[in-house]
């Protein structure tokens, strides 16, 4: 006599199942095309196979209800309490009035999410067969705002897992918990965040990673009872891992359910699943509000705001939203933002506030101010700044914190109504400054963003796959860059220029050197590099060794460089140089012609270096901030090293244009989050070319390119 089974399950006959409608990416192409009788006939045979190890329920299907079949959407249970699912898709809620019923009439205690909190039942939840927690999915089906309140009703501990494939959308398409403390998963399926959270949780030789052809058949959408596994199919090499950690795959064919993006797993839900006995409720999302306002949906920021949180792994609910109705009236919103752990959720806040959000006011606080001890070294707590105009409350008082850098700490002097408030770094800090500490009584001041500001970002943020080429869109680039240099250098304003040697490499320097000469630049920031190649170029006419025209190295070329550098070292600084009629072109020549003043920091593979080279890295440092200061663009050409440090300096407000051919370099930059810098992903010698050009042509010439016609070049 076999022992009575234990597991019990729940599954609905395919009677009115077929794709009817498209909610995930299996069924699209789908539609009307699962055979009837296949679907029975494989729905049969797993019904059979499973009545071989569980006791197997069944509900009634319903017309109008194709997907149904899925009780494992039904809702989650576990000993008798069960929570109803809350589907995300109109198409299948009505689903939840027939397992409502079904879940009451066996009896179970059934808690049900708010409304519009979409919980996907145990295609999103899965109990950890060993270690009693249930891992939990987000980010595509299931809500994060759902998570504590599985833990709080089923009085477990909760593991929120972000997925980030679509195809991989409910939590068991791509993750099986196995008897054993074994793990059958596809980790490209989640976020870094979560398989860190997996591989901290599951030791490694318990992890059997499934690969993509095996996810694609659905192999991850297993049901384990006992040693067995049942599946729609695995390739031999996941049998033999799987037949190594002790377990028996039973294929059985589920096609037809594939169509609908369903396998074995998502056609039976487990009831009753028992306690583990050391369960206990916890989960570490959490969740905070703030407040938006601006021009949210024409400047885009509201779409920046909930890309800032879903990019960074979290989740927002939009509570509130007053829509400004004309032009010039703002908006205003409340976002709830949860996080899946505290340490999250405090950096999404943290970037929030770069974009102008404000924490939900509660109760107004003085900053906390610590007193510096050591010289040089700030209290632990330090609060660090960034670009962004900053205010802190000192004495029931906001006061504006001067000379806003990023990465620095802020400093209270005086008392009262004479209280200032500036920003230093560490190396500046005195025994008996008071520096700001934690996060009360600061709050950061956004300019308001309007409708105008949206074309920089369009032009230059919509790099990655828009409809407009990418000639065309450094062609506009490079158009609002001319007009805008023109309006500083008409304003006698100040532009900064940071250059790599990549300027000389890629046929620049000629341009760059007009720039200077025709007075658009005001400082120039550099390491030894440029100065070299620059020099070599003009010297020699080749930069390391290589002629530029004739793109081929030339006979002792190599030696070239060195002899530069030794030339300006015998005359003993480029200044001098150019004064001996040693130098007599070239980027550095103008400078020194025009009293445009530079600061060239030196690094660990220099050669020479020049004379001019700043070799105390803290003087450098010092020099490049003095020459930012009062700056009104930052025009930074290929050099990631330079603009970084640059732009460490710059508070918000200046406008900052960084070309690199390497998008990564781009994005860092243009990651400071200011509205007024703007990126472009192009060769640094084709921008200076057409940038030149356009100047050139600034006060006659038509305009180059126009946003809404095509490329004439
Ligand atoms: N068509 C259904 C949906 O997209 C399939 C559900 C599959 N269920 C599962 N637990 N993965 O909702």
């Amino acid at each position: 006599m076999p022992s009575p089974p234990r597991v019990r399950l729940l599954m609905c006959r395919p009677d009115f199942f077929e794709v009817r409608y498209v909610i995930n990416p299996w069924m699209d192409g789908n539609v009307g095309r699962s055979a009837q009788d296949a679907a029975r006939s494989q729905w049969q045979a797993l019904h059979g196979r499973l009545g071989e190890v569980a006791q197997v329920e069944l509900i009634e299907p319903r017309p109008g209800l194709p997907d149904m079949v899925f009780t494992a959407n039904a809702g989650v249970t576990f000993g008798n309490r069960a929570i109803l699912g809350r589907f995300l898709y109109r198409e299948r809620q009505p689903e939840e009035a027939h397992f409502r019923e079904w879940f009451t009439g066996l009896g179970f205690d059934v808690f049900e999410m708010p409304p519009d909190l979409p919980f996907e039942g145990a295609g999103d939840a899965l109990l950890d067969r060993e270690g009693g927690w249930m891992w939990i999915a987000y980010g595509l089906r299931t809500e994060l705002d759902a998570h504590p309140l599985v833990a709080r009703w089923l009085d477990v501990e909760v593991c929120s897992l972000r997925l980030i494939d679509p195809r991989f959308y409910h939590l068991d398409t791509c993750f099986c918990p196995l008897e054993g403390g074994w793990l059958m998963y596809h980790p490209p399926a989640f976020d870094a965040a979560s398989n860190r959270l997996i591989e901290a949780r599951v030791p490694s030789e318990r992890r059997i990673p499934v690969s993509a052809a095996d996810a694609a058949h659905f192999a991850c959408n297993a049901i384990n009872i006992g040693q067995r596994i049942f599946l729609n199919h695995a390739s031999p090499e996941l049998k033999a891992a799987l037949a190594a950690a002790g377990h028996e795959v039973v294929e059985t064919p589920l096609t037809e359910f594939m169509k609908a993006g369903g396998a074995a797993k998502c056609l039976a839900l487990c009831v009753g699943e028992p306690r583990p006995s050391r369960a206990s409720a916890a989960c570490e999302v959490q969740s905070d509000s703030v407040h938006l306002e601006g021009h949210l949906l024409d400047s885009g920021l509201l779409d920046r705001a909930l890309d800032v949180i879903v990019d960074g792994g979290g989740s927002f609910r939009v509570m509130e939203f007053r829509l400004g109705r004309q032009r010039q009236s703002t908006s205003r919103a409340e976002i709830h933002v949860s996080a899946p752990s505290s340490d999250a959720l405090g950096k999404l806040m943290a970037r929030l506030a770069d974009l102008g959000a404000t924490a939900v006011p509660r109760e107004e606080a003085d900053a906390q101010l610590e007193t510096v001890t050591g010289t040089g070294v700030a209290p632990e707590d330090f609060y660090a700044t960034t670009i962004y105009p900053t205010e802190v409350r000192v004495g029931g008082r906001w006061i504006p914190v001067q000379d806003q850098r990023m990465d620095g700490v802020v400093v209270i002097r005086g008392e009262g109504d004479s209280a200032e408030a500036r920003c230093t770094i560490f190396r500046r800090l005195e025994p008996g400054d008071r520096v700001v500490i934690g996060g009360a009584g600061i709050r950061r001041v956004r300019r308001v963003e309007t409708r105008e500001d949206r074309p920089a970002i369009a032009a230059d943020f919509a790099f990655m796959g828009e409809r407009v080429s990418s000639e065309r869109r450094v062609g506009l680039a490079v158009e609002r860059v001319a007009w805008q240099m023109h309006q500083i250098r008409g304003q006698g304003g100040r532009i900064v220029a940071v250059a790599g040697p990549v300027v000389v490499h890629t046929g620049g320097a000629d341009r760059l050197a007009w720039l200077v000469r025709e007075g658009y630049v005001q400082a120039l920031l550099a390491g030894n590099g440029l100065a070299v190649h620059d020099i070599e170029q003009a010297m020699f006419g080749t930069s390391l060794g290589v002629d530029a025209r004739l793109g081929a190295g030339v006979r002792g070329g190599h030696r070239n460089h060195l002899r530069a550098i030794n030339a300006i070292r015998r005359c003993g600084g480029i200044a001098q140089a150019v004064r001996q009629g040693v130098l007599e072109s070239g980027i550095f020549y103008e400078c020194i012609r025009r009293d445009v003043p530079f600061a060239l920091a030196a690094s660990i593979r220099d050669d020479g270096p020049l004379p001019d080279t700043l070799t105390d890295m803290i003087r450098a440092q010092d020099e490049y901030a003095r020459h930012i200061k009062g700056a009104d663009m930052i025009l930074m050409l290929g050099s990631m090293l330079h603009s970084i440090g640059s732009g460490n300096m710059t508070p918000a407000g200046v406008k900052m244009v960084c070309v690199d051919i390497n998008p990564a370099v781009v994005t860092k930059l243009a990651d400071r989050g200011s509205v007024l810098s703007s990126g472009v992903v192009a060769d640094v010698g084709s921008f200076l070319s057409l940038l030149v050009e356009r100047l050139r042509h600034m006060e006659s010439g038509p305009m180059l390119y126009r946003a809404d016609e095509p490329m004439a070049v």
